[in-house]
C-alpha cells in the first residue's frame, strides 16, 4: 500500500482512511486533486443526497438484491456509503484506474466489514461498463469523474439495465453555462448562452446530450432528480430502454429562449432544429421538467436522515419545494428591478406574485432566482408604476 499519510474519517456511517489533506494546501485550503487519492470533505453533500436518491429509487422501482456499480471511486466512500446506508442492495462494484485508489478502497471495505458486498476492480471504468454489459448489466450506474462525465455516457447506457438509476456528476458548470461556449460545443454538441438563466441552460445542456446518447440505441431518459451544487451539476435519471420511450424523450428536446428587452423567455419544442424564430436560442437542450414531483414528495422527503449534514438536508428540501414550480426558466429578481432603481428582497415579490394569483417559488439555481408563470414584462412594468 502506498506510503503517504492518512486520517480516519467518518462520512455516512462509513469510517474511512483517506489521504491526509492539510499535507496538500493550495492557496491555505486542501487540494483534493493533489493527494494520492481523491476525497473532497465538500462533496459529502452530493454523496448524501445520492444515498438518500438510491433509497428512494429503490422505493419507486419496487427493487431488492440492486447491483451497484461505481467506476470512478477514488476512496470508496460513495461505495461503502451505498452499500451501509441503503436498502435492497446485494452487491457494488467499486472501480478505479488508479492503484493507489485501488489499493486504498480495498482497505476501506475490509475495515467497514463489507469484503462480501463490495467488490474492489482496478480498470479502466470504459472497459468495465462493457464487461458489466456484457454480464448482466447494473441497476444502478454511478459516474463522479474529474469534470465532464461525457467520456463515460454511451458505456454507462449499455451496462445499465432497463429502468436502472443512471446519476452523473458534471463539474465543469462553467462550460455548461456559458463562460467557454465552443468548449461547450464540442464536448456536448450545444451552443450554451449567458441568459440570466444559464445554470438552468447548463444542465438542461447536460441532460439533453444525455438523451441524445439515449435515443440513439432506441431508450428513453427520465430525469428524477437535477440539480446544482456550486461547482457541480448532478442529474439521476430512469434509462426506459424502449422505443416509446425514446419517442417521448425526443418530444422533450428543443432549445431554450430568452429576450432582454421583454424578458420573455421560455423553451422551443422540436429537435435538431426548432420551428422558425426570431429569438436568441441556446440548445438543443432538454426543455422536460427537471424533477419527478412525485419521486421527491413521496419518497426522496422520507429518506432524509438526521446525520446528513445541514447543507444536504437543505438542498433536498430546496428542490422538493421547487419541484412544484411551473416549467419556465427561471428569472432574476435584478431583471425586474433593473428600472426601479433598487433591489427588493425576493420574498417580498413572491409574496406580491401570489398575491396577484400566481405561481411564484424560488430556485436552488440562484439566491435570487425564482419561477413564475406571470408574465415577466407585465411584473415588471407593475413594478416600476406603468
Ligand atoms: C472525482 S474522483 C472520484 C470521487 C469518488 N466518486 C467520491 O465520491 O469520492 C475521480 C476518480 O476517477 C478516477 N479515474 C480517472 N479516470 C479514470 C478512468 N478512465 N477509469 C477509471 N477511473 C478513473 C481517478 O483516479 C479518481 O479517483
Amino acid at each position: 500500500m502506498g506510503e503517504y499519510p492518512k486520517v480516519e474519517v467518518r462520512e455516512g456511517r462509513a469510517l474511512v482512511l483517506i489521504p491526509d489533506l492539510s499535507r496538500y494546501m493550495v492557496s491555505g485550503r486542501p487540494e483534493p486533486a493533489h493527494a494520492p487519492v481523491f476525497y473532497n470533505p465538500r462533496m459529502e453533500v452530493n454523496r448524501s443526497v445520492s444515498v438518500a436518491i438510491l433509497n428512494a429509487y429503490m422505493d419507486y422501482v419496487g427493487g431488492g438484491n440492486a447491483v451497484v456499480c461505481e467506476p470512478l471511486s477514488g476512496t470508496g466512500v460513495r461505495s461503502i456509503r451505498y452499500a451501509l446506508e441503503v436498502r435492497g442492495i446485494s452487491r457494488v462494484v467499486a472501480n478505479d484506474i488508479s492503484s493507489e485508489a485501488v489499493n486504498l478502497m480495498r482497505t476501506n471495505v475490509e475495515l467497514n466489514g463489507l469484503n462480501n458486498v463490495v467488490s474492489v476492480n482496478h480498470d479502466d471504468a470504459n472497459h468495465l461498463l462493457l464487461e458489466l454489459a456484457r454480464s448482466g448489466g447494473c441497476d444502478v450506474i454511478d459516474i463522479d469523474p474529474f469534470g465532464s462525465p461525457q467520456p463515460f455516457i454511451e458505456n454507462s447506457l449499455r451496462a445499465i439495465k432497463n429502468n436502472g438509476l443512471l446519476c452523473v456528476t458534471a463539474t465543469d458548470v462553467g462550460v455548461l453555462s456559458g463562460k467557454y461556449p465552443l468548449k461547450c460545443v464540442r464536448r456536448y454538441g450545444a451552443l450554451p448562452r449567458k441568459f440570466p438563466f444559464r445554470f438552468e441552460v447548463g444542465i438542461r445542456i447536460l441532460i439533453g446530450s444525455l438523451v441524445r446518447y439515449a435515443l440513439s440505441m432506441d431508450y428513453g431518459v427520465k430525469p428524477l432528480v437535477s440539480y446544482m451544487d456550486g461547482h457541480y451539476y448532478r442529474v439521476c435519471a430512469l434509462i426506459v430502454k424502449d422505443r416509446s420511450a425514446a419517442l417521448e424523450s425526443l418530444g422533450n428536446m428543443g432549445f431554450a429562449y430568452y429576450s432582454p428587452s421583454t424578458l420573455d423567455r421560455g423553451f422551443i419544442q422540436g429537435f435538431p432544429m426548432p420551428g422558425s424564430t426570431k429569438r436568441q436560442l441556446a440548445g438543443p437542450l432538454w426543455i422536460g421538467p427537471l424533477w419527478d414531483y412525485e419521486f421527491l414528495i413521496k419518497h426522496l422527503g422520507n429518506y432524509v436522515m438526521d446525520y446528513f449534514s445541514d447543507r444536504a438536508r437543505e438542498l433536498i428540501t430546496a428542490l422538493i419545494n421547487e419541484s412544484s414550480a411551473p416549467n419556465v426558466p427561471y428569472a432574476l429578481t435584478t431583471e425586474l428591478t433593473r428600472e426601479l432603481g433598487r433591489e427588493l428582497p425576493i420574498n417580498d415579490l413572491l409574496g406580491m406574485i401570489r398575491g396577484l394569483g400566481y405561481h411564484a417559488v424560488r430556485t436552488h439555481f440562484h439566491v435570487k432566482g425564482f419561477r413564475t408563470d406571470m408574465n415577466l414584462e407585465r411584473l415588471r412594468d407593475l413594478l416600476v408604476g406603468k
